[in-house]
């Protein structure tokens, strides 16, 4: 199996089979058991990874870095004020060149055709460390968090917020994987329709359950999983005024929990912006495993740093 993932990108998880993801989610689980008892293979000796950053990061930015030091490979930043892509140079120049120095490139940036243009040219891995249109690498930190918590993915999981990039790649990972999903967010802010048409024909396959709820306390019932993201992503802040109220009735508070299953588990990929998508006392209540969550990313880093190096 391992085979299968040498030098091929991460840009989305639909590009990987469900025999492929669960696999990803076995290596992060086993580097993870081995991290626990000091164990840090060094599969990525010799190796370099870039991280070429257009949007302000911890989670990924650091577990990248911190996954690929503990591999014993060696990682350096390049934020948005030294390439310029697009701008001083074309992404096409930036990916020809990178790809003669480095062994990975991680990319965080706005279009999600600028992540396409730079796998198109680059002749190394291209990790998507999200666009404007997926975060593939958050969700498969979150699958394993869940499997983690859950020993199972059979869960029912309600997406309340905005449809947008960590919505669309929990919409591609539960119609790959066979989730049952329900997504509820303001009319005004749906996710994209050609990733919900696709994710309904790949449904078919997979027998998925993915469902739009627009009512917030009819979706949080009977589900095992609350999942939230913020009302303005990175690029939109200028919109949060106007998105305020119509995202304040998706607020993942202890009214909307009160809708909810006892034991139900809240996730947040963060940074979350307290008082907004979530309230302090939700965030950091016993439901919360969103601290568990972020530490999972590096785990998955790993998973997939050291299947596609
Ligand atoms: N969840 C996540 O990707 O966090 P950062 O924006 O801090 O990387
Ligand atoms: N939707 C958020 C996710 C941050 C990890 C954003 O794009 O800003």
């Amino acid at each position: 199996m391992t085979r299968l993932f040498r030098g091929r990108h991460f840009l989305d998880l639909a590009d990987f089979s469900k025999e492929e993801l669960l696999f990803l989610l076995d290596v992060a689980a086993d580097l993870k058991k081995r991290w626990l008892l000091g164990e840090c293979p060094k599969i990525l000796e010799g190796k370099i990874v870039a991280l070429l950053f257009e949007k302000p990061s911890l989670r990924t930015r650091v577990s990248f870095e911190v996954a690929t030091r503990q591999l014993g490979g060696e990682s350096f930043y390049l934020g948005p004020q030294e390439v310029g892509l697009g701008k001083r140079e074309a992404v096409k120049d930036v990916a020809l060149v990178l790809g003669r120095m480095v062994d990975a490139i991680v990319l965080r940036t706005f279009a999600h055709e600028t992540v396409l243009e730079m796998a198109k040219y680059s002749s190394v891995p291209v990790i998507n460390g999200l666009s404007d249109l997926h975060h593939p690498c958050q969700v498969l930190g979150d699958l394993f968090t869940i499997l983690e918590k859950k020993g199972t993915l059979n869960v029912k999981i309600a997406f309340i917020g905005d449809g947008n990039n960590v919505c669309h790649s929990w919409i591609v990972a539960a119609a790959r994987l066979g989730l049952f999903l329900v997504v509820s967010t303001p009319e005004r802010y749906k996710p994209s329709q050609c990733i919900w048409d696709w994710a309904q024909e790949e449904a078919k396959k997979s027998g998925a359950e993915i469902l739009y709820e627009p009512d917030p306390r009819k979706a949080v019932q009977s589900v095992d999983v609350i999942y939230t993201d913020v009302w303005a992503s990175m690029g939109k802040e200028g919109e949060l005024e106007e998105r305020i109220p119509f995202f304040l009735p998706y607020q993942v508070n202890e009214d909307l929990l009160a809708f909810a299953s006892s034991e139900v588990m809240v996730m947040h990929c963060m940074p979350a912006h307290r008082g907004q998508e979530i309230t302090d006392g939700v965030i950091d209540g016993p439901h919360s495993v969103v601290i568990d969550e972020a530490e999972n990313r590096l785990h998955a880093q790993k998973a997939i740093l050291s299947l596609l190096l």
